[in-house]
């Protein structure tokens, strides 16, 4: 195994451990090194980290970080504080057009509880998908861990009965994704291409650079399509690859549109905006910030260092 697939298992790794985020949460940390990839803890946090964004023409899809919860009251304030953070969006008029919307994790809802998970977290999931309605936006359904795969599309598809503008997220890491890209290239689906962001065996999951292939293979059955292909990728190949099957297939740029995380390649989120391409930019935020944040250092060592040097020169 090479040296940074070690670092990045290990980072995964540590990413589900409670003893390491409790010793992390409570070091001497700046807010600012915390605050590059997430803008804080409130809702208003995350509407003003919209409304700068929206001043440089970046649209917005805002995650209340937290997942994995089996505590029934942990996945009904999840789904309140979705809530009132559309209605805080709607207030600023942040969601006209659909340029703020807000992504949202099954398993923070409440897809893990034992027993009736899967109904809670849908009925969880339908309240936020009327409220975003309500403020004339709408819902993309994050994608978690292969083992989720099924149900979460299971719930895409009843949801998009009453709410068909809710999207899905693909990710090009796991060998069965072309063919979910194919399924879902319908006309009005939304769908959000990534490469994946869990550590997935080689049974369900490419590796390496096979990773970068499949996800073109996707590009390019989502831009052929009639749908709606949104490309959640910092790649500057990826994004070259899909700005050129766009232009192929003839797309107009309101067809589709790039998606980047708060804090990474800012420069070119911006410069893909000037060009009049659509940019929306995935901003976290909440308590629960540990997970998140350890992710981003597993596909980065650059962002480790720049986490590290926060921490070092703090502590
Ligand atoms: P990767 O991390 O391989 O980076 C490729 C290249 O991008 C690098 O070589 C470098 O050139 C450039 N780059 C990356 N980071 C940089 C930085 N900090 N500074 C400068 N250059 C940088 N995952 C998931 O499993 N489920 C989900 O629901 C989502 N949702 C989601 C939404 C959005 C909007 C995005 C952008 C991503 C996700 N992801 C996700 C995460 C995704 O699966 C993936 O883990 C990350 O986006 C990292 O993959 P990249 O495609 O960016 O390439």
């Amino acid at each position: 195994m090479e040296a940074s697939d070690l670092l990045r298992n290990s980072l995964l790794h540590l990413a589900k451990s409670t003893r390491v985020r409790d010793f992390v949460e409570e070091a001497p940390v700046s807010r600012s090194v915390v605050r590059r990839f997430v803008p804080g803890a409130a809702t208003a946090d995350a509407v003003g980290a919209v409304g700068q964004l929206q001043v440089t023409q970046r649209m917005a899809t805002i995650d209340y970080l937290g997942e994995d919860t089996t505590d029934l009251g942990q996945a009904t304030h999840t789904r309140d504080a979705y809530l009132a953070l559309l209605s805080e969006l709607a207030r600023h008029r942040y969601t006209d057009d659909g340029r703020a919307e807000v992504s949202v994790k099954l398993s923070a809802l409440g897809q893990s509880l034992p027993g009736d998970g899967h109904r809670i977290a849908l009925d969880h999931a339908r309240a936020i998908c009327q409220a975003a309605a309500n403020a004339g936006t709408t819902v993309t359904l994050d994608m978690e861990d292969h083992t989720t795969t099924d149900s979460t599309l299971e719930s895409l598809r009843e949801l998009r009965q009453d709410f068909p503008a809710v999207g899905a997220v693909l990710q090009a890491y796991l060998h069965r994704t072309e063919a979910d890209c194919a399924d879902l290239a319908h006309a009005g689906s939304r769908v959000r291409l990534c490469k994946g962001a869990y550590k997935e065996p080689e049974t369900v999951a490419y590796q390496g650079a096979e990773v970068d292939r499949s996800y073109v293979r996707c590009l390019k059955v989502l831009m052929a399509g009639q749908g709606y292909p949104m490309v959640a990728s910092h790649d500057p190949r990826l994004v070259e690859i899909a700005g050129a099957l766009a232009a192929k297939r003839g797309r107009d740029p309101k067809s589709f549109e790039y998606q980047m995380l708060y804090g990474i390649r800012p420069e070119e989120q911006q410069r893909i905006a000037d060009r009049g391409d659509q940019m929306r930019v995935y901003i976290p935020y909440g308590e629960q910030w540990y997970g998140y944040l350890m992710r981003r250092m597993a596909e980065r060592p650059g962002n480790l260092m720049f986490f590290l040097r926060g921490v070092a020169t703090r502590g």
